[in-house]
């Protein structure tokens, strides 16, 4: 039987599970609910539900990725009690992954086309009117360019991968995030010295419980404001699709997993506040308001470069950083992707790659064309694109982090074990799992997530 493949190095991990994480999620998503939910009193509560429940699930995916040196389709079946059915699960994982990619390769594709736009000056001198049309132009009515850049992606992520885990995806994966953070650092300081940024600052770093409470009208909003928050913890850490889980299964016994999921949540949670850093200040510098929505950055930020001294070298910048965050996530799912195929039916990279190519290509048509001409087409009253994300951020992700809750945290008789998990998270140097918090896990932690799930459900169909 082949060998599994290895991380080269400790960076390389924590960079491209970090790089799994950071994405849409930090920089585009975070801010705008933030923006929506009331600035700084959200992102206590956000980071609240990191640390309670974001970390120890993440440490679960990587001790079964690990134990297993499986992805997701197969490591149920090598952990699981005999004659039990966790294993079933792997093929809803899976479908996660091609889900989440289904609609994450369209934006990423807009990101990289804004980005060469920004850099050839397309902006420059447009109303903000004109900026919003170009937007609307470009989605509603320009199949073509859309598809063109989305395969872009899908190549890009493609011959990534295909060139192995070592050369490919972590060699990538390493230098994008390196020049990421520098990136994320040079835009955050040239942001908070706009002049008229503490306004901004204000807003993100400044708790006002009221803002958080009740919205604009008035209307009392607590619930869902939390719910948002849970919501945007697992979308960041890409949880419970064994996303992160196939890391693990790369990695050598020399480091206990709880401190590499405190490396990585860092990571990620730096680059999520730092991006705010970078957008509340801006968008206040320009009077531009801050719960503009999922448009934010397509609609607003062009006109926020175009007042900027230098700010077409800063928009392409801006854009650039954002793309190489998607493009981080779209490896490392591709990657997780491509293992599926080799560990189920032992085929090579190569082959994998090729399948995956033309078929993740035809499964992303459906989302492109659901803004243009197929946008007459809903389903339970929702465009493909918005379906997609529901069916992975309110469905995938808090069923199977329940998933590998339970599955962790049972006794051996009905899953994995709870010894066994803690044995296998625990061995080598660094952080320990916190332990005694078994009761947390098994009951309170499993209640926390069903109550997501049915609050989104309610909050999306009453
Ligand atoms: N974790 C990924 C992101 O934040 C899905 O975009």
């Amino acid at each position: 039987m082949k060998e599994r493949e290895t991380f080269a190095s400790r960076l390389g991990f924590v960079l491209i599970s970090a790089g799994c994480a950071i994405g849409l999620g930090n920089v585009w998503r975070f801010p705008y609910i933030v923006g929506q939910y009331g600035g700084a009193a959200f992102v206590l509560i956000y980071l609240v539900f990191l640390v309670i429940m974001g970390l120890p699930i993440m440490a679960m995916e990587f001790a079964v990725g690990r134990a297993s040196r499986k992805s997701v389709l197969a490591s149920f079946q090598e952990l699981e009690p005999k004659g039990s059915k966790w294993h079933v699960y792997g093929w809803f994982g899976m479908a996660g992954n091609y889900l989440l990619m289904m609609f994450y390769t369209t934006i990423a594709g807009w990101l990289l086309l804004y980005f060469l736009k920004m850099a050839k000056g397309d902006f420059v001198g447009m109303t903000s009117g004109q900026v919003t049309d170009a937007y609307q132009n470009l989605v509603g009515n320009d199949p073509v360019i859309q598809l063109v850049f989305m395969a872009i992606v899908v190549l890009l992520g493609m011959a990534i991968c295909s060139r192995g885990l070592q050369n490919g995806v972590e060699k990538v994966n390493k230098i994008m995030m390196l020049c990421l953070l520098a990136l994320l650092v040079v835009l955050a300081i040239r942001a908070v010295t706009l002049e008229g940024a503490a306004e901004g600052l204000k807003f993100y770093l400044v708790p006002n419980f009221d803002n958080l409470m009740y919205d604009a009208e008035g209307n009392f909003r607590l619930g869902e404001a939390i719910y948002a928050a849970m919501g945007q913890a697992f979308f960041t850490l890409s949880l419970g699709i064994g996303a992160m889980a196939i890391f693990g299964s790369y990695i050598g016994k020399e480091r206990r997993l709880f401190g590499e999921t405190i490396n990585v949540g860092v990571l990620d949670t730096c680059v999520a506040f730092v991006s705010g850093l970078i957008i509340f200040p801006s968008a206040f510098a320009f009077d531009i308001s801050p719960d503009a929505g999922p448009n934010l950055i397509f609609v607003t930020l062009p006109n926020v470069f175009n007042e900027m001294p230098g700010g077409r070298l800063w928009g392409a910048l801006f854009f650039v950083f954002l793309f190489f965050a998607a493009l981080s996530t779209v490896t490392a799912v591709f990657e997780n992707i491509l293992a599926c195929w080799m560990d189920r039916w032992n085929i090579s990279r190569s082959k994998a790659v090729l399948a995956n190519l033309i078929l993740i290509f035809l499964l992303s048509l459906p989302c492109l064309l659901g803004n243009n001409l197929w946008s007459g087409v809903k389903i339970l009253g929702m465009g493909i694109m918005d379906f997609e994300d529901f069916l992975v951020s309110n469905n995938l992700l808090p069923l199977g982090s329940m998933v590998y809750l339970l599955f962790c945290c049972l006794p051996a008789r009905y899953g994995w074990g709870y010894q066994n998990f803690l044995a296998e998270a625990n061995q080598g140097q660094g952080v320990r799992f916190p332990a005694p918090l078994r009761w947390y896990y098994t009951i309170l932690l499993p209640l926390i997530v069903l109550i997501i799930f049915v609050m989104g459900y309610i909050e999306k169909f009453f």
